[in-house]
C-alpha cells in the first residue's frame, strides 16, 4: 500500500524494511483511541475554520464508520493504527478524507493515543489489584483467630496474628494502586495540537481536544509533549514495584506451602502434579508469578535506556515502547487475576504452625518489656532475657520450665510466685498480640481496625 509520507522517495521501501519499520503488529491496539482523537480534531479544524461544518459533518460521520469496521480492516496492509484510520477515512469518504491530517503530525498523535490508552488501562490494573486486596482481607477476616510466627532473617522473630501477615500485603497492594494513580495522573496531559515537533500554524483549540479526548491537562510545551515518554517509565516503574510485591507474597506462599513449614495448603485446583513423582503436589503458580518478576524490571531497564540518549524530539526508538507496555500490561492484569483466585484458595493450617509456635523465645521481647514494666532500663532486661534464653538453650529448657530459683537468678524482679505467674501468662500468642499498643500493630484490635479500613477502602474506591 502507498505510504502516507510517499512524495518524496522514488523507490519504494524495502519489503523487510517495511516490515521492521511498521508498527502496525501492535499499535493496532490503539484503534479506538486513534478514532477519537481523530474526531477531537475534526471539531477543532472545524472551530478554526480550516474545514467547513459540512466537511466536518461528513468527516465526522466518516469517522463514525471507520470506527464501526475495525474487524474489515486489512490491518497488514498498513504501516501503523495512524495511517490505517486516515487510510480507511480517504476510502469512505474520498478526497475530503485526505483533509484530516492538517495540521496534526503522527507524532503528537501516537503519544495522545498512547496516553489514552494507558490511563484506561491502569484502571483495570487498579482493578486487578483491588481484587487481589479484597481476597486478603477476605482470608485476613477468617483467619483472626490464627497466630503464627513472624520472622526477621527468616528467623523466629515475634508472633503475629495471620490477619497482621495478610494486612502487610494488603499495605503494600494499596501503595501500588497509589503509583498508578500517579502514573495515571502524569499520562493525563494532552499532546495533540502539538504538531510534529513545533506546535502547529492552525489556531486549534488544544483545551477543546483536551476536553473531547478526556484529558484534564494540556502539555505546556511542544518538544518536550511529542519526545516524552515518562508516562510510559512511570507504568513500567509502578508495575515493575507490584512485580516484586507479588513476587515477595508468591514467594512466601511457597516457603509456607513447603513441607518443612506447612503453614498454608494450596487448594488442588491452582496445584500441579510431577511427571515422575506420584507424591508431588508444586505450586507452579505461585512460582511463575515469582519467575515474571524479571521481565518487568527488564522493561523498566528497556524503556529508561530506549530514553535515555535521544535528542529531542520525537525518534522512532520510541515507537518500542509500547511494545514493552502492551506485554507488561497483559501480563500484569492475567497475574493479578490469579493471585487473586489463589489466594481465595488457600486455608491456612494452625495445626501445623503450632509446632513452631511451641517456640518460647518468640516472647523474649514481652517478657523484656516485663521487666521494664517492673523498673528495669530496657537494654538492662534485654540483657538478662538473652542470658535467660542462653541458659535454657545450654539446657535444653523452655521458659515455661525455668523454676521461681532459676528465675530469680537472673532478675530479683522475679520476685516470688505472683512474679511467676506473671511471667507464665506472657508465653502466650493471645497474650503477646494483645499486648501490642501501637497503631498499626499485630494486637488482634488493631488487625481488626486494619481489615475494617481495608474493606471500607475498597467499597469506596470501587465505582
Ligand atoms: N508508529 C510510530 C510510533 O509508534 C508513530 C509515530 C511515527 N512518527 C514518525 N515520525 N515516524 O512511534
Amino acid at each position: 500500500m502507498a505510504k502516507i509520507w510517499e512524495g518524496r522517495f522514488k523507490k519504494e521501501l524495502d519489503a523487510e524494511a517495511d516490515r521492521f519499520n511498521a508498527s502496525i503488529s501492535f499499535d493496532r491496539r490503539l484503534f479506538k483511541h486513534d478514532v477519537r482523537s481523530g474526531l477531537a480534531h475534526l471539531k477543532a479544524l472545524k472551530k478554526a475554520g480550516i474545514i467547513s461544518a459540512r466537511e466536518a459533518a461528513q468527516l465526522t460521520s466518516g469517522m463514525k464508520k471507520v470506527a464501526k469496521k475495525e474487524a474489515a480492516i486489512d490491518w497488514p496492509a498498513y504501516e501503523d493504527v495512524h495511517s490505517a484510520v486516515e487510510g480507511e477515512l480517504v476510502k469512505l469518504t474520498g478526497d475530503l478524507g485526505k483533509k484530516l491530517h492538517t495540521g496534526r503530525s503522527r507524532n503528537d498523535l501516537v503519544a495522545t493515543d498512547t496516553r489514552m490508552y494507558m490511563k484506561e488501562e491502569m484502571d483495570n490494573v487498579k482493578a486487578g489489584i483491588r481484587k487481589l486486596m479484597a481476597s486478603l482481607v477476605e482470608l485476613a477476616e477468617k483467619s483472626q483467630h490464627i497466630y503464627m510466627p513472624g520472622y526477621t532473617h527468616l528467623q523466629h522473630a515475634q508472633v503475629v496474628c495471620a490477619g497482621q501477615w495478610l494486612m502487610a500485603y494488603f499495605a503494600m497492594f494499596k501503595r501500588d494502586c497509589d503509583l498508578f494513580d500517579f502514573a495515571q495522573a502524569r499520562a493525563d496531559r494532552l499532546t495533540l495540537g502539538c504538531g510534529a515537533l513545533a506546535g502547529s500554524n492552525y489556531p486549534l483549540d488544544r483545551t477543546l481536544i483536551a476536553r473531547e479526548t478526556g484529558f484534564k491537562n494540556v502539555a505546556e510545551n511542544s518538544m518536550d509533549a511529542v519526545a516524552d515518554r515518562d508516562f510510559m517509565l512511570d507504568f513500567l516503574y509502578a508495575s515493575s514495584v507490584c512485580a516484586a510485591h507479588l513476587s515477595r507474597l508468591a514467594e512466601e506462599l511457597i516457603i509456607y506451602g513447603s513441607n518443612e513449614f506447612g503453614f498454608i495448603e494450596i487448594d488442588d485446583a491452582f496445584a500441579t502434579g510431577s511427571s515422575i513423582m506420584p507424591h508431588k503436589k508444586n505450586p507452579d503458580i505461585p512460582e511463575l508469578i515469582r519467575g515474571k518478576t524479571g521481565k518487568y524490571f527488564g522493561g523498566l531497564m528497556a524503556g529508561l535506556t530506549m530514553m535515555k540518549g535521544l535528542p529531542l524530539a520525537y525518534n522512532k526508538d520510541m515507537q518500542e515502547d509500547k511494545v514493552l507496555m502492551f506485554s507488561r500490561l497483559d501480563e500484569l492484569k492475567e497475574t493479578l487475576s490469579i493471585a487473586a483466585k489463589f489466594m481465595r484458595n488457600i486455608t491456612i493450617k494452625q495445626e501445623t504452625i503450632n509446632r513452631q509456635m511451641a517456640d518460647e523465645f518468640m516472647y523474649a521481647v514481652d517478657i523484656a518489656d516485663y521487666l521494664v514494666g517492673k523498673g528495669l532500663p530496657f537494654r538492662e532486661s534485654h540483657r538478662v532475657v538473652g542470658s535467660m534464653v542462653g541458659y535454657c538453650v545450654e539446657n535444653n529448657k523452655r521458659f515455661t520450665g525455668l523454676t521461681l530459683d532459676e528465675l530469680r537468678s537472673f532478675s530479683p524482679k522475679f520476685a516470688g510466685a505472683k512474679e511467676r505467674m506473671e511471667f507464665m501468662k506472657l508465653i502466650n500468642p493471645a497474650e503477646s498480640a494483645a499486648a501490642k499498643l501501637t497503631a498499626g500493630s499485630t494486637s488482634p484490635s488493631s488487625v481488626k481496625r486494619q481489615i475494617a479500613f481495608g474493606k471500607k477502602w475498597l467499597g469506596k474506591v470501587k465505582r
